[in-house]
Parts: C-alpha cells; sequence; structure tokens
C-alpha cells in the first residue's frame, strides 16, 4: 500500500508558531506518509462575499485536501479561552461545501499554549465543531502542551518526555485507523 496521507491543520498561522511545532512532531510520530500542510490563511467567511463570488478558491483547495487525506491532525491553540478565529473561520468555510469534507475523516486534535492547561478549553470547542462536522474523532488522552514558549528545545523537540510518549501513542493510534 502507498503511504497514508497525513493533512495538518493549524490554528495559528505564525511562522514560529508552537502547534506548528507540534503537528511537525505529530507527523514524525504517525510514521511514513504523504504529508501536506493545509492553508488556513482564508478571507473570513462572509455570507455575502459567498453570495458574489462563492466558495473561494483557496477554500476549495482545503476542502479537496481534506477529502484527499487519509489522516487529519489539527493543530488548536487557545485564544482567551476559545477556539483562534483562524481555525474557526476555516471549519467554518469547509461547512459551506456540500457533503461534509470532513465527514468520516479520522482526525485527532492537539494543542500547545501559554497557558497552565496547554489550550484545553480551545480543543475541547474544535472536538466540538469537528463533531458537527462530522469527522471520525479518534480517542485517546489529550495532548495538551501547557507553557508552550518553555515547551519545546531549539530543535523543536518536546522537552517532556511524557507529552513526547502521549503524542506518538496518539499518532499510533490514528495511523492504525488508516493503514
Ligand atoms: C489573542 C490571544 C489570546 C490568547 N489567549 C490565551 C488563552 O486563553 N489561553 C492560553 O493558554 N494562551 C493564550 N494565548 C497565548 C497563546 O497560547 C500563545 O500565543 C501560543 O503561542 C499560540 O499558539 P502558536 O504558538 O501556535 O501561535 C493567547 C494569545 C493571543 C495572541
Amino acid at each position: 500500500m502507498a503511504d497514508p496521507k497525513l493533512l495538518t491543520l493549524s490554528g495559528s498561522l505564525r511562522k514560529g508558531s508552537y502547534n506548528r511545532m507540534l503537528l511537525a512532531l505529530a507527523a514524525e510520530a504517525f510514521g511514513p506518509a504523504t504529508v501536506t500542510e493545509g492553508d488556513l490563511d482564508l478571507p473570513l467567511y462572509n455570507g455575502d462575499l459567498e453570495e458574489a463570488e462563492g466558495v473561494p478558491e483557496k477554500v476549495q483547495h482545503l476542502v479537496q485536501q481534506i477529502k484527499d487525506a487519509d489522516a487529519i491532525v489539527v493543530g488548536a491553540p487557545e485564544y482567551n479561552k476559545g477556539i483562534t478565529g483562524v481555525l474557526k473561520n476555516a471549519l467554518d468555510w469547509v461547512s459551506r461545501v456540500p457533503g461534509w469534507p470532513l465527514k468520516d475523516r479520522p482526525t485527532v486534535v492537539v494543542s500547545a499554549s501559554a497557558g497552565r492547561t496547554g489550550g484545553e478549553t480551545a480543543q475541547f470547542m474544535t472536538l466540538s465543531c469537528l463533531t458537527q462536522h462530522q469527522a471520525r474523532l479518534i480517542p485517546g488522552t489529550a495532548v495538551l502542551i501547557a507553557g508552550a514558549m518553555n515547551a519545546f528545545d531549539e530543535d523543536g523537540r518536546l522537552k517532556d518526555e511524557t507529552s513526547q510518549k502521549l503524542l506518538t501513542k496518539r499518532m499510533e493510534k490514528l495511523r492504525a485507523e488508516v493503514v
């Protein structure tokens, strides 16, 4: 069988994002795969824009990447005890494409955030939105990286062995769903 296709979606757009670092480690732990990073730098959802121009090409591209993916891992940082606008906006756009592209797609959500709870509330909200999308959420112990600014070493590796083990276990479980 060809390598499975893993799609990563980061709720943070910034280059130095800890969630993107976490997603890179998640992809590594997933094992051999064709890894694609979805681009969530999308226009803000606006029903008038949708009516005038239809679903933007960037959203359609993202939807195709979702449809092509065998598995998805979402990095959900926390902003003000909630899901980031970037991630919510992307999920809102995706829901405007008929057929629920995320439906039945094996998906895991991980989070890195500055606070002590590691983005637990944002992760919970993300899981809730993904339930509406009918994604196949793969259960397991939550991967929540607290104090993200101190959690990674200069090579982007998690300093805490337990967190790395948890991430590895979770990604192995995701892989088991698709190969
Ligand atoms: C607008 C804003 C709100 C934030 N609110 C929270 C919060 O509620 N909880 C938390 O743990 N961190 C919060 N943070 C800090 C983020 O967790 C931190 O910036 C983190 O690095 C974001 O993820 P990233 O590194 O992937 O960009 C907030 C940051 C911003 C910019």
